[in-house]
């Protein structure tokens, strides 16, 4: 396939998973619109090592005045995107029963109304043009956890089923839900993560390139044949 005539956006792209994902489709060829929120630094320095290849765009991508912006900002630097990667989020930290209703709505608002906000502006500037989409979900949808975060991925990986269906024929909704992977989320909790990747069958975490691969794949004419699946990519760890 080629890589060169696609344009993709990565909510969340200076850091972690997001950046391995711009990183990726960039060194494949891809013009890549790597949005941020506070990370400018980080999204200036990966601009700069992919040179009119990566287009960096601040916005609060659970805002849809700033999503509406990033799309206007990106189609006039690279044309209509046609790969969309829903990456930007949150993780929970208030364990039950301190968690208020209220903070219950912003994780809702960041990881699953934010990707719904992206999705439906991107669908819209398709006008029935040929794309493709990846949710970043969560392992962590399949086990006890955190109630707003657990919450907030199992709503987006519901809704790469549903909107699959009301995408087709001409764009495939997909998700990647990782398991223990190796970026700042995890920055105060390396002995937890050493821990989780010990008990995964595959003994080890992920590195946030292994779970740009599978982005990669669902993204490309390979998974032609593929849409509303939710790719676990967790080491083994869910079955442990
Ligand atoms: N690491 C793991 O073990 C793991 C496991 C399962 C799923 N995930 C999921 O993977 C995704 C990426 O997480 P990560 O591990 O790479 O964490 P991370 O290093 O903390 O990165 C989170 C990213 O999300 C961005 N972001 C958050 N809210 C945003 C908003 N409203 N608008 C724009 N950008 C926003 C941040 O942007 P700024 O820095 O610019 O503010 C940052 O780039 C998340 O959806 C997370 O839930 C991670």
């Amino acid at each position: 396939m080629n890589w060169s005539e696609r344009v993709v956006l990565v909510t969340g792209g200076a850091r972690g998973i997001g950046r391995a994902c711009v990183e990726a489709f960039a060194s494949r060829g891809a013009r890549v619109v790597l949005n941020y929120r506070t990370s400018g630094d980080e999204a200036l320095a990966i601009a700069a090592d992919y040179r009119k290849t990566v287009f960096p765009v601040q916005g609060d991508v659970s805002r849809e005045e700033a999503i509406r912006k990033l799309f206007d900002a990106a189609v006039t630097e690279f044309g209509a995107i046609d790969t969309l990667v829903n990456n930007a989020g949150i993780v929970g930290r208030t364990k039950f029963p301190d968690l208020t209703g209220d903070a219950f709505l912003d994780m809702l608002n960041a990881n699953t109304v934010g990707p719904y906000r992206v999705t439906r502006e991107f669908f819209q500037r398709l006008e029935g043009r040929p794309g493709a989409v990846v949710n970043i979900g969560s392992m962590r949808a399949f086990l006890p956890t955190s109630v707003d975060y657990a919450a907030s991925k199992t709503a987006l990986h519901n809704m790469t089923v549903s909107l699959a269906k009301a995408m087709a024929p001409k764009v495939r909704v997909n998700a990647v839900a990782p398991g223990f992977t190796d970026t700042d989320m995890h920055a105060g909790s390396r002995d937890r993560l050493d821990a989780e990747g010990k008990k995964a069958l595959l003994e080890r975490y992920s590195t946030p390139q292994d779970i740009a691969d599978a982005v990669t794949f669902l993204a490309s004419d390979r998974a032609r044949s593929i849409t509303g699946q939710v790719l676990l990519v967790d080491n083994g760890r869910s079955l442990a």
